[in-house]
């Protein structure tokens, strides 16, 4: 195995790089290191996932000891891969996180598009007044509309003298992004760029077929559950809702009044989200507290607790889509990930309450060390690999370009470029490939 450092430009485009997503979750942590070729192929390496409660809801609220679980995860990645870790692609999630449409429009300097000026209308697009503690994550292009032809996906080459786009900016608290950041570089990483959690997470699970006929990806957590919408090929919207599989648990531990561990064991093991699907006569054993001894309860009352709070967190989803007026247009129905949705009968409830067909996603798309990350809990992971595999192939696309056409030349993007930079171009190239 090549004993590379990841974060290092290799001297020739050619040479494979070493790509880490690292996903800081509110239930864990998850480093997913994975080797890319020139071709984009991606080997999986190595994986290090450990416990983390250094987050509520998807935001750092401990960082101590989210600190603590990044470096474990990290450790334990860098001894599977046998690669140093020096830098990574950071995920982040949370309810601050918002999604704003917007638009943009430029002339057309020589009566045909260049990418200098589909830079330009998509700086336009982002100048749009956002609050002081706020910053701009993503810009992701719906559309490009050249004089009067619409639907574009890339506007480069074509002839006119007037250019727009309609985007969604994804905005999120500039502190909640920080501390993310200065978690991981407390353990001596680097963050190359900070990732929309579901962004990676609809990269990793997704075909294409499904982004072009319209889908929404629900990544189910621990803290919250992400919703983001693919339309023709582009993202419309995304969403966070501040409860997951955590919630689940506390109502078992509440309702069963047993330990919150013991809560956690009895609904991975005999948790079911629909009532229906339990026979009348099995029966579980729970645990108490304070000392008293275990109890039969039927296993129908486990999931008498479970069912309500699933449906309630999926009639939220389907309001949030009907708020979006593009439930419509979803005819590829709903990707279900994270490790939330694997409670038994959960795919049964989404399928009812969202009226739409259901599966659960799987990461996809690399080879190697899959079968440890082939979980839906590693939909992120998996996907903030691929984001940044694409964001390298894009720089170094767009370096040989640079180098051979005199018409596509610009300024070098610089290696150590702010987290929180302007990152819409970098964006634009992963999507046109991605999406
Ligand atoms: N086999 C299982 N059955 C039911 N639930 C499960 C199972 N395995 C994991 N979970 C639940 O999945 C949740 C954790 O999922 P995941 O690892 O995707 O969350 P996270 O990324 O840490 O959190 P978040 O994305 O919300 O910040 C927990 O609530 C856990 O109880
Ligand atoms: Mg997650």
């Amino acid at each position: 195995m090549k004993p590379s450092k990841n974060g290092q430009k290799s001297a020739t485009p050619r040479e494979p790089e070493i790509v880490v997503g690292l996903d800081i979750g509110t239930t864990k942590v998850t480093a997913v290191v994975g080797e890319v070729d020139a071709a984009g192929a991606i080997t999986i390496l190595g994986v290090g996932n450990v416990p983390c409660r250094g987050l509520v809801k998807g935001v750092v609220s401990n960082i101590d000891w989210t600190v603590r679980s990044i470096h474990e995860a990290v450790e334990a990645a860098q001894q599977m891969a046998g690669v140093e870790i020096r830098t990574v692609y950071a995920g982040v999630a949370g309810s601050h996180v918002r999604s704003i449409p917007s638009d943009g429009v430029a002339a057309v300097s020589g009566g045909e598009v260049q990418r200098a000026d589909v830079e330009r209308v998509l700086e336009g697009a982002r100048a749009i007044p956002i609050d002081a503690d706020r910053q701009i994550l993503h810009v992701l292009p719906r559309e490009f509309i050249v004089d009067a032809q619409d639907g574009i996906r890339d506007p480069v080459g074509m002839s006119g003298v007037r250019l727009q786009t309609r985007v969604n900016l994804i905005t999120a608290a500039t502190s909640c992004v920080q501390n993310v950041v200065r978690c991981a570089e407390r353990c001596g990483l680097t963050v190359a760029d900070v990732v929309l959690e579901p962004l990676a997470s609809a990269e990793a699970v997704l075909n294409d077929d499904e982004k072009e006929l319209g889908v929404v990806v629900i990544d189910m957590g621990g803290g919250t559950t992400d919703v983001l919408l693919c339309v023709d090929g582009a993202i419309a919207h995304s969403t966070v809702i501040p409860a997951g599989g955590n919630n689940v648990t506390s109502d078992i531990a509440t309702g069963l009044r047993t330990p919150r561990a013991e809560a956690e064991r009895l609904k991975r093991n005999f948790g079911c989200a629909l009532g229906r699907m339990v026979a009348d006569d099995d029966e579980i054993e729970v645990p108490s507290v304070g000392g008293h001894a275990p109890r039969r309860v039927a296993r129908r009352v486990l999931s008498d607790i479970i069912e309500p709070r699933v449906e309630e967190i999926f009639a939220v989803v389907r309001k949030r889509l009907e708020d979006t007026g593009l439930l419509e247009q979803l005819s590829a129905g709903a990707v279900l990930t994270g490790g939330g949705v694997l409670l038994e009968g959960l795919p049964q409830v989404a399928e009812e309450i969202l009226g739409m067909p259901v599966r659960v996603g799987y990461p996809v798309g690399v080879s190697g060390l899959h079968s440890l990350v082939n979980a839906p809990q590693f939909a992120t992971g998996v996907g903030l690999v691929r984001y940044g595999a694409q964001s390298l192939l894009s720089a170094q696309q767009a370096a040989s370009a640079r180098d051979t056409s005199p018409r596509t030349q610009q300024p070098r993007e610089p290696d150590d470029a702010p987290v929180d930079g302007p990152r819409g171009n970098k964006f634009l190239d992963w999507l046109r490939a991605a999406f």
